[in-house]
């Protein structure tokens, strides 16, 4: 297929109010722990994009029954240990998310075994992060040199471990404490950084004992499990982020984004914009917010204005781990220089974000040096625009879009179809903050 081309020109201003798309990471845990569940679960503002929809496609040749309806989906799941034999590969597409946290689920089905595989993008993402421990719980694996897709989970008896994880990473985190709730006795995760917790907030709210202290998370062996009768689905901040960055980056602008996920373990982009001289107002510190499946919502009132340069130390790398594309976009338009450090996971994402950022920010003006684990801006007030690639990478291709609002001459996003990953009515989106006249 032909990547799709599309030109965003420099805007005067952006002004109105957005209800991002729903959140994916999680979407993909309703509709994961809606199939696990014993119960039928009512999922409502379920997101509608390509990563999700890989999720469903997955849950239903397990065995789940849903049922979408326009404002709601109910999923009729198989229970904990009753996944059915899938019929040929599970396809995840370009979900990594899927990918990891599908596993954990796959491992306590005793007596079958799944082979995993998905698009270009998602063949060069590791698998060997997730096969570790699961073999320590006992689980048989086998992956491509020993390190990627396409990969076969043979089902069986696990027992719990207590696991150190190399690099904070939400998805590990997470593929584990859903085998945990199939292994023997208790498993303990521990995480060198807090990462995102929608996981353990899920399940919270699902009643398992979920015990955190002091970075490690504990998860007991359960006969069943019974989530709520419905999850709301907050919108995503992640996605929520482009707009923000336009936000700040485009003069005069005044943006209120809606019923948003402000989950602490998820804003620290906001964070970051705030150091960096942004006007961003909301309730970030979760007091009162109303929550859904332990999530708070909360809109957020972005202005425009000018920024400076900052350094993002490691602790705060999990914590805005799929915005720091943005940053880099934010302190190319900054005084000084801005710093991201211990980010050396940018490399396996949907693209490796360090090269992709810095090549694509520099032919557009940019001053971007890659260094081993980040990246290094010196900020000049702008950029200039010209051509950027997505290289398939949904968050690339919107990151172009928003520089090309913002700078002086434009820019266009070869393969800007990338975004329908995260977020298909992005470019509609943003045509609906432009000023009419
Ligand atoms: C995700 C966790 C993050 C993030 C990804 C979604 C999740 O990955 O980059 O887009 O839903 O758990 P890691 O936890 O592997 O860094």
């Amino acid at each position: 297929m032909t990547p799709t081309t599309v030109r965003f020109d420099p805007v005067r201003r952006l002004r109105g109010e957005l209800t991002p798309p729903a959140d994916k990471s999680i979407s993909h845990r309703a509709a994961l722990l809606g199939t696990m569940a014993s119960e039928p679960v009512r999922v409502r503002n379920y997101l509608d994009a390509a990563d999700t929809n890989s999720t469903l496609a997955a849950m239903r040749q397990l065995g789940a029954l849903i049922d979408t309806q326009p404002d709601h989906m109910v999923i009729r799941g198989t229970g904990l240990r009753e996944a059915a034999p899938a019929e040929g590969t599970i396809d995840v597409g370009n979900a990594g998310t899927l990918m990891r946290l599908l596993p954990g689920w796959l491992a306590a089905q005793e007596g079958r075994a799944y082979t995993l595989d998905g698009d270009a993008s998602i063949r060069k993402r590791p698998v060997d992060r997730i096969a570790v421990p699961l073999r320590r719980m006992g689980v048989h694996i086998e992956a491509t040199d020993e390190r990627f897709p396409p990969f076969i989970v043979h089902g069986g008896r696990m027992t719990g471990i207590d696991y150190t994880l190399p690099v904070a990473s939400a998805q590990v985190k997470s593929c584990i404490l859903i085998a945990a709730l199939t292994a023997n006795g208790e498993t303990t995760v521990r995480e060198p950084e807090p990462s995102r917790d929608h996981t353990e907030r899920m399940l919270l709210s699902a009643g398992v004992p979920v015990h955190r202290a002091d970075g490690a998370v504990t998860v007991l062996n359960q006969d069943e499990l019974v989530l709520g009768e419905e999850i709301v689905v907050p919108a995503d901040l992640s996605s929520a982020a482009f707009a923000m960055a336009a936000g700040i980056l485009v003069p005069k602008s005044r943006l209120l984004l809606r019923g948003v996920n402000t989950n602490w373990t998820r804003t620290g982009f906001v964070r970051i914009a705030q150091r960096m001289g942004a006007i961003i107002i909301g309730d970030l510190e979760e007091h009162g917010a109303p929550l859904t499946a332990g999530e708070p919502i909360g809109d957020l009132d972005v202005t425009a204005g000018p920024l400076v340069g900052t350094t993002v130390e490691p602790w705060e790398v999990p914590l805005a781990i799929d915005e720091l594309p943005l940053v880099a976009l934010l302190a190319c338009f900054a005084e000084g220089e801005t710093v991201v450090r211990g980010a050396a996971e940018l490399k396996v994402k949907e693209s490796d974000r360090i090269q992709t950022v810095v090549d694509g920010l520099n032919a557009l003006g940019g001053q971007l040096e890659a260094t081993d684990d980040g990246f290094v801006v010196t900020g000049t007030g702008g950029l200039r625009g010209g051509t950027i690639h997505s290289h398939g990478d949904h968050r690339l291709a919107m990151l172009g879009a928003v520089a090309g609002m913002a700078s002086k001459e434009g820019v266009e996003v070869v393969g800007m179809d990338a975004a329908d990953v995260s977020y298909p009515g992005f470019a509609d989106d943003m045509a609906a903050l432009l000023p009419s006249s």
